[in-house]
């Protein structure tokens, strides 16, 4: 894995990462982290990568619901995991933290890849292959949940939806709100591509979309 690569900070333009657990809280992030973790359905023995992990609370989440479960969080961010690594001691949850871009992922045969609030941030490029890498880390058959801001299809959403492309830029937030997400999965190799939840909140709907690695062959985009 390398760090040497630019990332959209957890906050991005906006502040520090130390604020961010209490930013996540204003997007309904109870209801939406909820939903994920009923999608994942988790299994004892599981191998679980959350990529993008950043604080940690997906991570945490499924941690506690399946403690027989293999949870590792990857972000490129060391100070996003310095904050994850204090949360998980102080919970008493073991989850192996790496540093690491989401488009290079090691190819370790996952059950489940998770993501949450990530890919809104990244360039349409490292979009497409974040997704390549997720499909090449996951066993055949393996599933894909993805929480993110996704097809913004009312008014106030798109209203609301803009503090985040302040924070993030419009060019990166701009193919999520336009519904990319579905298409963009499935480009990547994944089958099975659905829209499962839409939570509205004040910064603009957040979708849960799974998919499943299909069959044994390469991803349809190399990186
Ligand atoms: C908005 S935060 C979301 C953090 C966490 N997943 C959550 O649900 O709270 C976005 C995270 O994505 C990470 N990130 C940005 N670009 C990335 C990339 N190319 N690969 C992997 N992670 C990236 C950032 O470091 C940050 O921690």
């Amino acid at each position: 894995m390398t760090t040497e690569r630019a990332f959209t900070p957890a906050l991005g333009r906006v502040a520090p990462v130390r604020f961010y657990d209490a930013v996540a809280a204003l997007t309904r992030e109870r209801r939406w982290r909820g939903l994920v973790v009923a999608h994942v359905a988790p299994r004892p023995g599981e191998a679980i990568v959350d990529v993008g992990c950043g604080t940690g609370s997906l991570a945490l989440l499924l941690a506690r619901v399946q403690p027989a479960a293999r949870i590792v969080g990857v972000d490129p961010d060391p100070d996003v995991l310095a904050v994850a690594r204090r949360k998980a001691d102080a919970a008493g949850v073991v989850v192996d933290w790496r540093v690491g871009m989401g488009d290079a992922l090691e190819e370790v045969g996952a059950d489940v890849v998770v993501s949450s609030l990530v890919l809104h941030q990244c360039p349409p490029a490292m979009k497409r292959a974040i997704l390549a890498a997720m499909h090449a880390a996951l066993a055949p058959g393996g599933r894909l949940v993805i929480a993110d801001y996704g097809r913004q299809r009312t008014r106030a959403m798109r209203l609301a939806f803009r503090v985040v492309q302040l924070a993030d830029g419009r060019a990166n937030t701009q193919p999520n709100a336009d519904g990319a997400l579905p298409g963009l999965i499935a480009e990547a190799g994944f089958g099975d591509v659905r829209e499962v939840e839409v939570v509205p909140t004040m910064t603009g709907s957040i979708s849960v979309y799974v998919a499943r690695r299909v069959g044994t062959g390469a991803p349809a985009l190399g990186v």
